[in-house]
């Protein structure tokens, strides 16, 4: 991020336009990976205050790339520095509940989390981000994400740019807004600030990037908290879009457009060759956009109702210059005319289908909260129990006045229809995200697969941050093919609680060693109890003033952190 430093430095002497490179984060490999997130501070804008972020890292806003490869199995520690509780969670992979970083797994502060799983997924561009109880707007926005991209074989035996800020391009793109002290605010509606890659791209900014005369590559993700964008190039150019959230598509799909709602993500190839000394600009179309998504024309608001008019809503804009450069040696000059085979799942194949109703409490309300099934997310409640390996459908209906990015976490899905037609070709791959426009009903296919835990809960949840966080949320578990079957969960092997559920006294026994602390936090991540002593191993307490629900015991050892949950009835 030094070249935004720079760019906010020079920012001072010219007051016209500050024109920053486009950032390319540096990426972490390997198997073992340390993130650490921490506070820190950026000068946004030329005058007032600095604006306060969360970073990971080296970084003073976002953080490194993360580079996995296909069946590593990886080992990640997350240590928490911003003074408040948070998460970390891997938006899109496939790993089990524990692992996950949903709010169930909450990082106290000062604390290091330690989840380890193998890398599932296919090649594609995933990205992780904070998942705090009601506090993911305002971690997320304050700069708490970065990118994940995953590599495997398929993809690496295909002709396609992979030279990481060379040929391929992370963009990592968010709308946020600031308030009148230069913070950003997690549930504003007057988002009019666009950033790329974490560095301000309008309102007298603008960021460029140098990318070569030749097949680029770039992995778009929108990360903003409510705004979708309609991308496409300046003059209507065409481009590729090869993968969507979860994986390649079948081939290159050649459009002009791709719509990308909050959590989002498609990569795209863009031929730029002989094109050396123009220049073209990454757009969105949003006039395209049609009312009732966010980022299309502000609709007519109810008196009394919050303003959501942001300058950018409904016009077309662009978002970064793209200067086409000297091409590189041995440039990728042809884009593939297929990429991978997706088999999606059959309908035939389903055992059930669930139906989830997006409504409101006020259906003319624009501004939330909105809920599902007409039921506020309940840390407390599992909305369902899935059968390991369950193939299900789910119907997703929305029956307020704006679209909602639905994101379910732990499995990738094949979109079957939307109001009962077939999707678009881009949305015929795998996907973790899938925007439903007001009145629309799309449904999708997904099994449910590999890892039982029938007390660590995996989400489901709109992608608008402050829709999610005021409780359009909801959590599933798996449950285990036959009781006494041993549940993967991952990270627990080492702890055993019994009995569980409990009821009155409840034994907790870890086989870690150097254990220096054991502790007990409810769903809120309130501390219950906890006991340090180095050497523990066996504690024994009584649950009879508790009240019920589900509690997360974490054990603490030298450098490593493991956690499980515990039912109290
Ligand atoms: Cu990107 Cu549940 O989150
Ligand atoms: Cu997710
Ligand atoms: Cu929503």
């Amino acid at each position: 991020m030094k070249k935004i430093i720079n760019a906010c430095l020079i920012m001072f002497s010219i007051s016209a336009s500050a024109q920053t490179q486009l950032a390319v984060p540096d990426t972490l490999v390997g198997t073992n990976f340390a993130l650490n997130m921490h506070k820190d501070s950026v000068q946004f804008f030329p005058t007032g205050n600095i604006s306060h972020t969360y970073a990971f890292n080296q970084y003073k806003y976002l953080g490194p790339t993360l580079i996995f490869n296909k069946g590593d199995n990886i080992n990640i520690s997350v240590t928490n520095q911003i003074g408040d509780t948070t998460t970390v969670h891997w938006h899109g992979l496939h790993v089990a509940a524990a692992n996950d970083g949903g709010p169930h797994t909450p990082i106290m502060p000062n604390a290091t989390w330690n989840p380890q799983f193998m890398v599932m997924d296919n090649a594609a561009t995933y990205w992780y981000h904070p998942h705090t109880h009601k506090k993911t707007a305002k971690q997320a926005i304050k700069g708490a994400a970065g990118l994940i991209i995953v590599r495997d074989a398929q993809e690496a035996a295909l002709t396609l740019p992979r030279k990481y800020g060379v040929d391929d391009f992370p963009v990592i793109v968010q709308c946020q807004q600031y308030d009148s002290v230069n913070q950003a605010m997690s549930l504003g509606m007057e988002d009019s600030t666009i950033m790329v890659n974490g560095a301000r791209a309008n309102n007298g900014y603008s960021v460029y990037g140098n990318f070569p005369a030749q097949v680029v590559r770039m992995r778009l993700l929108n990360a903003s908290g409510e705004r979708s964008f309609n991308f496409g190039f300046t003059g209507n150019k065409s481009f590729y879009q090869i993968a969507s959230d979860g994986g390649l598509l079948n081939a290159p799909i050649s459009t002009t457009r791709v719509r990308l709602s909050p959590g989002e993500r498609a990569e795209i190839l863009i031929d730029l060759s002989g094109m050396n000394g123009q220049n073209i600009y990454l757009m969105s179309y949003a006039s395209e956009i049609p009312m009732g998504v966010q980022g299309g024309p502000t609709m007519p608001m109810p008196p009394g109702s919050p303003p959501m008019d942001s300058p950018l809503n409904g016009i077309d804009f662009n978002i970064f210059k793209i200067n086409v450069v000297a091409p590189t040696s041995n440039p990728v000059t042809t884009i593939p005319s297929t990429l991978v085979t997706n088999t999606p799942y059959q309908t035939s194949q389903a055992a059930i289908t669930r139906t989830i109703n997006m409504t409101a409490i006020n259906m003319m309300s624009m501004d939330g909260p909105f809920y599902f099934n007409g039921q506020l997310f309940d840390m407390m409640r599992i909305d369902y129990h899935i059968p390991m390996n369950n193939i299900e459908i789910w119907t997703l209906s929305n029956q307020t006045m704006v679209a909602h990015p639905f994101h379910i976490h732990g499995v990738q899905f094949y979109v079957l229809d939307r109001d009962g037609n077939a999707p678009p070709a881009n949305e015929q791959g795998r996907k973790d995200v899938v925007l439903v426009s007001p009145n629309e009903t799309v449904r999708f296919i997904a099994k449910f697969e590999d890892f039982a835990d029938s007390l660590t809960p995996y989400m489901y949840h709109c992608h608008v941050l402050m829709h999610e966080d005021d409780g359009m949320m909801g959590q599933y578990v798996i449950n285990p093919l036959n009781t006494g079957v041993k549940e993967i969960n991952g990270v627990d092997n080492s702890i055993s609680i019994y009995p569980n559920p409990a009821n009155g006294i409840v034994n907790i026994e870890t086989s870690l060693t150097d254990v220096n602390s054991i502790a007990v936090y409810n769903a809120l991540g309130e501390l219950v109890y906890s006991e340090n002593k180095s050497g523990l191993h066996q504690i024994q307490l009584n649950t009879n003033t508790w009240s019920k629900g589900m509690y997360n015991i974490i054990v603490n050892g030298k450098g490593k952190i493991q956690n499980k949950k515990l039912i109290v009835n």
